[in-house]
């Protein structure tokens, strides 16, 4: 019988489906390389927190599959997966609904000033309703960064909500952003002074690691709302902080921090137009349950050699250990 190792439980569907099959493992910790003899044991690893780097992967003879919840694979050490013949499975459409939806939760959140005014009533200041901090959102700019399948969707819903659409993302072209009635940006540069609002939905790459600093904030519009529930390390902190705290930023939310878990200590939680939830916008009772069965199956088709879709690293299956 094959074993999975897993960073942390799956959502019960997930679980009972690898239960029922194989025998589970689960570390409970975002640190594997500190459990080097539960891996030692591994055929294959479902990674939902914590990092997998190459060495560890060479320490572990029978590891043949790593699969990602989600679409994200900044957390795999790719390049030595394939080397080493070791496939690496995700679970792509299933979160993109819920990760939209936490995104315009987050607007939401945001725009009527909900955490501010909680933090006051909650201290007795009813006053704290004629500070007219709220705005409305129709007829306001909205800017998505990465049109995939969760930045069209956010868009879907951003537009339903009478706001205009502006997407900037390289690798897609002008007709397909217009064809949807959204304004095409051939620039971030060119983006950032017009919108009211912008939201996050590119991978990190070497390219987007940073992208969002110092001289990106300048850009944009006094007042402006920015939302990220794309990946921390996208956003310059220190930046972020000066820009909310001088009030060029009206306030940010982010589902997503350089530190996870979050550092308590970082000092964007001192301010009260910044929002933070615990990367969880993938985690609806919904999503979860789709994200747990697909990861789950995936690891069981491509242990079991059959064709699986959603390797992200296919070359690695003509390694010779799949002979
Ligand atoms: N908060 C969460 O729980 C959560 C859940 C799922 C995904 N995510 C994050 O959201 C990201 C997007 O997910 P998706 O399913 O839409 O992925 P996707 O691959 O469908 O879309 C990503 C888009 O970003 C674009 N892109 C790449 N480089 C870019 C750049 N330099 N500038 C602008 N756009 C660029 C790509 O062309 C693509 O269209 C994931 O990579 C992941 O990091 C977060």
């Amino acid at each position: 019988m094959a074993t999975v190792v897993l960073s942390h439980e799956l959502y019960k569907d997930g679980m009972a489906f690898l239960n029922s099959r194989v025998k589970t493992i689960v570390a409970d910790s975002s640190h594997l390389d500190e459990k080097l003899s539960l891996m030692q044991e591994a055929d294959a690893v479902i990674l939902r927190v914590g990092t997998i780097k190459g060495e560890l992967m060479k320490a572990c003879p029978n590891l043949k599959v790593i699969a990602r919840p989600g679409v994200g694979v900044d957390t795999v050490d790719v390049k030595s997966a394939t080397e080493l013949g070791i496939a690496v499975v995700i679970s792509p459409g299933t979160n993109l609904r819920s990760v939209a939806e936490h995104a315009v939760g987050l607007l939401y959140a945001l725009s009527k000033n909900v955490l501010e005014s909680h933090l006051e009533t909650s201290q007795g200041n009813f006053g704290i309703r004629n500070k007219y901090a709220a705005i409305e959102l129709k007829g306001k700019r909205l800017g998505i960064l990465g049109f995939g399948n969760i930045g069209r969707e956010a868009a879907k819903i951003f537009k339903n909500n009478e706001m205009e659409i502006s997407v900037y993302d390289p690798f897609v072209d002008q007709s397909t952003v217009e064809a949807l009635g959204y304004t095409y940006e051939p620039s971030l540069s060119s983006m950032l002074p017009d919108c009211d609002v912008i939201s996050l939905h590119m991978p990190l790459t070497p390219e987007t690691r940073g992208m969002l600093g110092r001289e990106q904030f300048g850009k944009m519009k006094k007042g402006l709302l920015l939302i990220n529930c794309a990946r921390g390390d996208v956003i310059d902190e220190d930046a972020l902080f000066d820009a909310l705290s001088s009030g060029h930023l009206a306030g940010a939310a982010v589902d997503v921090m350089k530190q996870e878990p979050m550092n308590r200590d970082n000092k964007l939680f001192t301010l009260n137009n910044f929002i933070a939830t615990p990367h969880m916008a993938a985690l609806t009772q919904e999503g979860a349950s789709r994200t747990s069965l697909l990861t789950a199956e995936g690891v069981l088709a491509v242990l079991g050699k059959q064709d699986w879709p959603y390797v992200y690293n296919p070359e690695a299956l003509k390694h010779p250990r799949w002979k």
